[in-house]
């Protein structure tokens, strides 16, 4: 299988990458290096080099030229803007970049080379699922999509899209909601780098390794039972799995997956992810009570039964323990 990946020196998008490349797939990347990295780039993969050619915004006669000079069985869309916080200050960014840019490239395939299509979407278009007779229900993917911030409005905009365009023009198409993707390769090299870094994890790992002298948990007030957020902590190595599996499947069958959640259907407060830390890294970690970030829901929890069947996958890497030791063991490579 060929795949074409956009957004394939990023953090999720470089572990597809290695996962793709060691299931014997060919792949080519595309990315604008303006949130990935050179260096995360597999050596097997192809890089498709140049500025225009690497920019989704550069209108549909580029990305067709691509993709008919690469003639890709799938593409996996990972290129778009993540922060959550800053889809509120700038949020035509977000719409340009993860709409517009991405309407752009469903075009280019659906005009010049009609491929499978796997996107990276997100938790988010969930938005704050509210109590349901006193629990937090583990989402399952026909739950009440209202997102809470323009990060999760573009990524449930272009999901819709892309299921209205798929249907009407018979697209193979999955669109992966991931839960909180944390962890590393520690093998391959691989870490999350964020700039700037505005993740739990890593965040954490920087206070244990010195880098920054206090962590500021968002919130102690959350109807939570330690009063801090709840979220389901998945290890990046087994969504790059999923997309491996997703990516096959759809290839192989022609017949949409639809959206699928990514995630394991457990759930770790910030207070239980700082205790784990502190256990792997031996450090005491200082915190700092703070009020609560904008648009953070109190919990969310995937039900993942449905890519469990789809894609026969398990989350098999993704206990806080393995994901914060392979994060920490990363990280201290850089
Ligand atoms: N947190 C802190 N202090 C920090 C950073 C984070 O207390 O310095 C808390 C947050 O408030 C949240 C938890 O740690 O309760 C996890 O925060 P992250 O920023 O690591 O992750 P999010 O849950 O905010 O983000 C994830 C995905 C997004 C997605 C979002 C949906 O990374 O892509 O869930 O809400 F949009």
């Amino acid at each position: 299988m060929k795949a074409l990946v956009t957004g394939g020196a990023g953090y999720i998008g470089s572990h597809t990458v290695r996962a793709l490349l060691d299931a014997g797939h060919d792949v080519a990347v595309v990315d604008d290096l303006s949130n990935g990295h050179r260096d995360a780039i597999d050596t097997r993969a192809k890089y498709v080099e140049g500025k225009e050619v690497n920019d989704l915004l550069s209108g549909d006669h580029v990305l067709e030229a691509i993709l008919r000079i690469e003639k890709p069985d799938v593409v996996l869309h990972f290129a778009g803007k993540i922060q959550v916080g800053e889809s509120v200050r700038y949020p035509s960014a977000y719409w340009n970049v993860n709409v517009v840019g991405s309407l752009s490239l469903l075009r280019a395939i659906l005009a010049r080379h009609k491929c499978a299509f796997v996107f990276s979407s997100s938790a988010a278009v969930y938005g704050a699922p509210p109590l349901e007779r006193g629990r937090f229900p583990k989402l399952t993917e026909d739950h009440p999509t209202l997102p809470i911030n323009p990060y999760g409005d573009t990524k449930l905009a272009f999901e819709r899209a892309l299921a209205a365009y798929a249907r009407a023009a018979e697209l193979p198409w999955a669109a992966l909601r991931y839960f909180n993707a944390a962890g590393a390769n520690v093998a391959a090299g691989l870490s999350e780098r964020h700039k700037p870094e505005t993740h739990l994890i890593p965040l954490v790992l920087d206070v244990a390794r010195g880098k920054c002298e206090a962590f500021t948990i968002y919130g102690t007030d959350f109807p939570t039972p330690d009063g801090t957020c709840v979220r389901d902590y998945v290890h990046v190595m087994d969504l790059a799995d999923a997309h491996v599996l997703a990516a096959e499947k759809l290839v192989r069958t022609r017949t949409p997956l639809g959206p699928l959640n990514l995630g394991t259907g457990f759930g770790h407060s910030v207070r239980e992810v700082i205790d784990a830390a502190r256990e792997i890294a031996q450090y005491p970690i200082p915190t700092i009570y703070g009020p609560r970030r904008e648009g953070d829901p109190p919990v969310l929890l995937a039900d993942p039964s449905r890519a469990e069947r789809e894609l026969d996958w398990r989350a098999t890497r993704s206990s806080i323990e393995q994901i914060l030791s392979d994060a920490w063991h990363a990280s201290s490579r850089r």
